[in-house]
């Protein structure tokens, strides 16, 4: 923690969320709510709320949510501290630079000088590419059809011929050679002493969503290699958060990102037009990078390479971004290899056209698998939607399945109901008709109970959140310390506290929260909707249940965490543990 809890409370406290939340998205009083347009998804109806009296925002189509902070990390991608020095200095709050523990400074200063660092260097090589030893650089560029334009809104640059003509600069400027170093722009051997990473290359600087600069790709301007040199991961520089193009393609009018594979092709796909194309920087897609791209749209059309390995690519993509919530559709590029190469022989035009042929990326998983299968040869037909089948019975929703289905037996010229017996076929084959009878293995089996023991703490707590009455009927059960997952037991002790003294103030508590991960983490507890559960008995039931599992969870943790010589203290579990039994017989009320 690098400020007190009540400087935080109190920075919070000055800057009105309704206020601060107006300077980024038009607000309309509704009620005692304020709408607009999220900011996070594509929406065309407004469904992000606003409470003033909470403090709090929400959005009802993506769910997004938390306090003041929270809107700024998720906007500004800053990170907690950062948000509350934007909002100390808002609000004319003196920020003291002494309650920064040691370690936190030099780390948080760290990192703003990487950041320094990596900008004078971006400016060096721009600057380079404009000057006579960077004609090559800029001839190159151009002649790979980039306008002035393109090459300035990209801070294209160049990196001399001379080794350590970087390095030099840097050190003129005051900089330290570890500092240099650990913004990843040199290294040292033996022979040679220390030398720039990048030289003789055209330079792409990497921004992150704010546009500052953290890090860099360099290409040869040939055929050497290797064809581009990438920044190594530093503090700043973490690669799998981080989207080449995001900077620009956040502001996107459209409902969907292009993903494509090379900074090359965002560049030509922005000079296009196509503003709205991102892309991972030279590593496969992962799940950091589909989280990111969910904070701004709810579908991805991918144009990876046409080749063996870009479908390979597209294929291992379309479940990372259908876990994280986003559909995504392939577009055909054939017969380039890239969406730049496409664009500079067909033209932006036939570009858009193959956007709206992009195939669906269950039917291209299906296209793909074809290739595998004669389908002339009876036993292979067969075999081959057996397999289809099967992958239709992944679908847990039925509507999405039957949707689906539907589209693969108009695809393939099969009639519906014979592939609809196929899936039930292979439903009960695999077992996936009697979850219970699935296979566990040993591996997978502590996880999952893990996982459960957290889902039925989540649910509760943040049922207690939404409804005092809730928290009164339990509280005489459950305490704080029964919540075995830490975050929640914290968040638990605090809503307790508060419960105590009056009312409970969410916001508050999420400013508890300084690293982001949990931040995020906690504040989705305030926002996480209770499933409306019809009538008086079944929600009575449905939280005795709650509370019943994260008792015995609660007991089951501590006996594990018991001292073996302990014997009283084994007792004493157990007797806890059969006077849940009782707690079963009781009748919980809700009125
Ligand atoms: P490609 O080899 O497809 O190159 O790599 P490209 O984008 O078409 O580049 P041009 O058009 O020849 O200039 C795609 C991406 O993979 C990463 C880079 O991010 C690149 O943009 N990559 C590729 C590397 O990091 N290192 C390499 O040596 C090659
Ligand atoms: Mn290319």
């Amino acid at each position: 923690m690098y400020y007190s809890e009540d400087l935080i409370e109190e920075i919070r406290m000055k800057n009105d969320i309704v206020d601060v939340i107006s300077g980024y998205v038009r607000l309309q009083k509704k009620g005692s709510s304020y709408f607009g347009l999220c900011p996070f998804h594509n929406e065309k109806s407004p469904s992000f709320s606003v409470s003033r009296q909470k403090q709090m925002y929400y959005c009802f189509g993506c769910g997004a949510g938390g306090n003041v902070f929270t809107f700024l990390m998720e906007y500004e991608n800053y990170t907690f501290v950062e948000a509350v020095q934007f909002l100390a200095q808002r609000a004319g709050v003196e920020l003291p630079k002494m309650e920064y523990s040691r370690e936190a400074k030099e780390r948080a200063d760290l990192k703003s000088l990487l950041l320094e660092i990596n900008k004078m260097a971006a400016r060096y090589f721009y600057v380079q590419l404009k000057a006579e030893q960077g004609r090559i650089g800029y001839t190159y560029l151009r002649e790979r059809g980039l306008s002035e334009e393109t090459i300035k809104a990209f801070g294209l640059g160049y990196s001399n011929k001379y080794s350590d003509d970087l390095y030099k600069f840097l050190r003129s400027k005051g900089y330290k050679e570890e500092q240099i170093r650990q913004a990843g722009l040199i290294s040292t051997d033996e022979r040679h002493g220390v030398y720039d990473k990048f030289w003789n290359r055209v330079m792409f600087p990497i921004m992150d969503v704010n546009s500052r600069v953290i890090g860099f790709g360099g290409r040869v301007m040939g055929d050497g290699k290797p064809k581009y040199l990438n920044s190594p991961e530093t503090l700043i520089f973490d690669k799998s958060r981080n989207l080449y193009g995001l900077h620009r393609a956040r502001s996107t009018k459209k409902t969907y990102f292009l993903l494509c594979e090379g900074y090359m092709d965002v560049i030509a796909l922005h000079q296009a037009g196509f503003t709205n194309a991102v892309a991972s920087l030279g590593t496969s897609l992962t799940t950091g990078h589909a989280s990111l791209i969910r904070r701004y749209v709810q579908e991805v059309y991918l144009t990876y390479d046409s080749d063996e390995a870009g479908t390979k690519a597209a294929l291992r993509a379309i479940p990372i971004l259908r876990e994280a919530g986003i559909s995504a559709r392939v577009i055909r590029m054939e017969p380039y290899k890239d969406p730049d190469e496409f664009i500079k022989n067909l033209g932006a035009k036939e570009f858009e056209e193959r956007i709206e042929k992009a195939r669906n990326g269950f039917l291209f998983g299906l296209e793909v698998l074809e290739r595998d299968f004669h389908l002339e040869f009876p036993e292979e037909k067969t075999a081959f939607f057996q397999e289809v089948a099967r992958r239709l019975t992944e679908f847990e929703d039925e509507l999405e399945r039957s949707n689906y289905l539907e589209a693969v037996a108009r695809t393939y010229q099969i009639k519906e109901e014979s592939l609809q017996k196929l899936v039930t076929k292979m439903a009960v084959r695999t077992g996936m008709a009697k979850p219970v009878e699935r296979p566990k293995t040993a591996a997978s089996k502590p996880v999952k109970k893990e996982n459960a023991n957290q889902t039925s703490q989540k649910v509760l707590l943040t049922w207690m959140i939404e409804e005092e009455r809730v928290f009164q009927s339990v509280c005489p059960y459950i305490l704080p310390e029964d919540f075995t997952e830490p975050l929640y037991r914290t968040v638990a002790g605090l809503l307790y506290e508060q419960y105590q003294t009056g009312e409970v103030n969410p916001a508050k508590i999420i400013n508890h929260f300084t690293e982001e991960e949990e931040h995020r983490e906690a504040a989705s507890l305030f926002h996480t909707k209770i499933q409306k559960i019809s009538t008086a008995e079944e929600k009575e039931r449905a939280l005795k249940d709650s509370i019943l599992r994260v008792k015995s969870n609660s007991i089951d943790v501590r006996i594990r965490n018991l001292d073996p010589a302990d014997i009283k203290g084994l007792q004493r579990l157990m007797e806890e543990k059969r006077n849940l039994g009782n707690l079963e017989k009781l009748h919980i009320s809700l009125e």
